[in-house]
């Protein structure tokens, strides 16, 4: 288990031969509250947090860290967020519901969303959010239109794609030309948006947004960014209050993955943007950080029930768990790639490969392409590290499957903060 100490939450040891996160046996865990089940180490969570604060803190004071809730957006995640400080990133109307309960005052939510519809900036003005990222030009008129009908003030950031393309998966580059996100700065495009939004009423142009990409293990992307937008942010007049660098420190999902220090990334972007504002003679503005995997990722793990196995001779094993594609899609949806611990025989060392599957009536419904494990058969529990990021969120009910209870774990304390779903939800909605 060593070669999997980055990829586990730094609290994960073994004891008795169980997989132990946060002081708590996670095969005690798993038959008390069943499988699959979604466990956070809740001190990994709050450290993370405070890491990210104090790590641009120190090197920008006045800069604010958002948390992009779209990795995980539960309650109490989003509670602990607010706790510490920080400011919240929403993409849809109901991403927005859950940071209000979870006690964000507005003019720390910045909601985000490249087709946020007339319902969703109704919402948002009724709560009165702090700062709109625009994403496109038909949102610009239906922003204005609104703002000035209620006799408001709108502040907004203009989201540019800065034509820098990072190296990760196709499905999570956004900061391409391509791409159906922000404007682009070709055929002047970015400019007109800001041109068009400091003409209309209502509205009050305060900078500009950039997310070149997710799950990125190299800090150089950040550099050709922020040269790309301060340049831009010359082009349009000079002088912004507010530069939003987006999201995108990578995390260790596999043994083989080693992502950069949350303290080197925080060095990386505030010294690409102070030389990139520096160079173009540029007033430094408030500088906007969005992470959400690297923030929750690491922390948290899912634990799944063994089934059956299965051997095809010849050609290879698929070990079927009581999971799948539901719980975690990311797999399925960009051939992301896991490490497996067997939690109730963790000291074992891996003695073949297998193919870990889910219970899905997909044959795409794959967790773990090529998993290294010890032989494993019905009953036994495979935990996959670094799950935290893009689980939960993207879990649904296909094939009628009710989405996992999801468990904080602390101090050899564990507590249940999302519980089970039950099959009775699944039909309450049908009239
Ligand atoms: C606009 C924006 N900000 C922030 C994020 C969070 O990115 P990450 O989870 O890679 O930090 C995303 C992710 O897709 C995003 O689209």
């Amino acid at each position: 288990m060593s070669a999997l100490a980055h990829v586990l939450p730094p609290s994960a040891t073994i004891e008795d031969d169980h997989l132990c996160v946060g002081g708590c046996d996670l095969v005690r865990l798993a038959d008390e509250h069943g499988t699959p089940l979604v466990v956070y180490d809740e001190g990994l969570l709050r450290a993370t947090m405070r890491s990210y604060r104090d790590a641009f803190a120190t090197r920008e004071p006045g800069s604010e860290v958002l948390y992009a809730s779209k990795a995980y957006f539960g309650l109490a995640v989003l509670r602990m967020a607010a706790e510490e400080g920080l400011s919240v990133d929403v993409a849809s109307g109901g991403e927005l519901y859950a940071a209000t309960k979870a006690g964000f005052p507005p003019a720390r939510i910045y909601m985000h969303g490249n087709n946020k519809d007339a319902r969703e900036i109704e919402e948002l003005m009724s709560v009165g959010v702090g700062t709109v990222i625009v994403d496109g030009f038909d949102e610009i008129s239906l922003l204005a239109d609104r703002a000035t009908s209620r006799g408001i003030t709108q502040r907004v950031l203009v989201r540019v794609t800065p034509g820098v393309e990072p190296d990760t998966h196709e499905f999570i580059s956004t900061g391409q030309v391509d791409s159906k996100f922000g404007f682009p700065l070709a055929d002047g495009l970015a400019a007109q948006a800001v041109n068009e939004i400091r003409a209309a009423g209502g509205l009050e142009f305060a900078g500009l947004h950039a997310h070149i990409g997710s799950q990125l293990l190299a800090l150089d992307g950040f550099a050709s960014a922020a040269h790309v937008m301060a340049d831009f942010a010359r082009g349009i007049g000079g002088e912004i209050q507010v530069l939003d660098m987006g999201g995108g420190l990578g995390i260790a999902h596999t043994r083989d993955q080693v992502p950069p220090s949350i303290d080197s990334y925080a060095g990386a972007v505030v010294g690409a943007v102070t030389k990139a504002w520096q160079d173009a003679g540029l007033p430094m503005p408030k500088l906007l950080v969005e992470p959400g995997r690297s923030m929750v990722g690491r922390a948290g793990l899912t634990i799944y029930r063994v089934g059956g196995v299965k051997q095809v001779p010849g050609v290879r094993t698929y070990v079927g768990v009581d999971g799948g594609m539901s719980d975690l899609l990311r797999p399925m949806l960009y051939g992301a790639q896991y490490e497996v611990v067997v939690a109730n025989r963790a000291a074992e060392e891996p003695n073949g490969t297998v193919r870990i599957v889910g219970k899905h009536c997909e044959s795409g419904d794959i967790l773990v392409r090529e998993a290294q494990v010890p032989q494993v058969g019905a009953g036994d529990l495979l935990c996959l590290p670094a799950t935290g990021a893009y689980g939960v969120s993207m879990s649904s009910n296909y094939n009628g499957v009710t989405r996992p209870a999801v468990v904080f774990v602390d101090q050899g304390k564990s507590r249940v903060v999302t519980r089970r779903e039950t099959y009775a939800e699944l039909v309450s909605r049908d009239l």
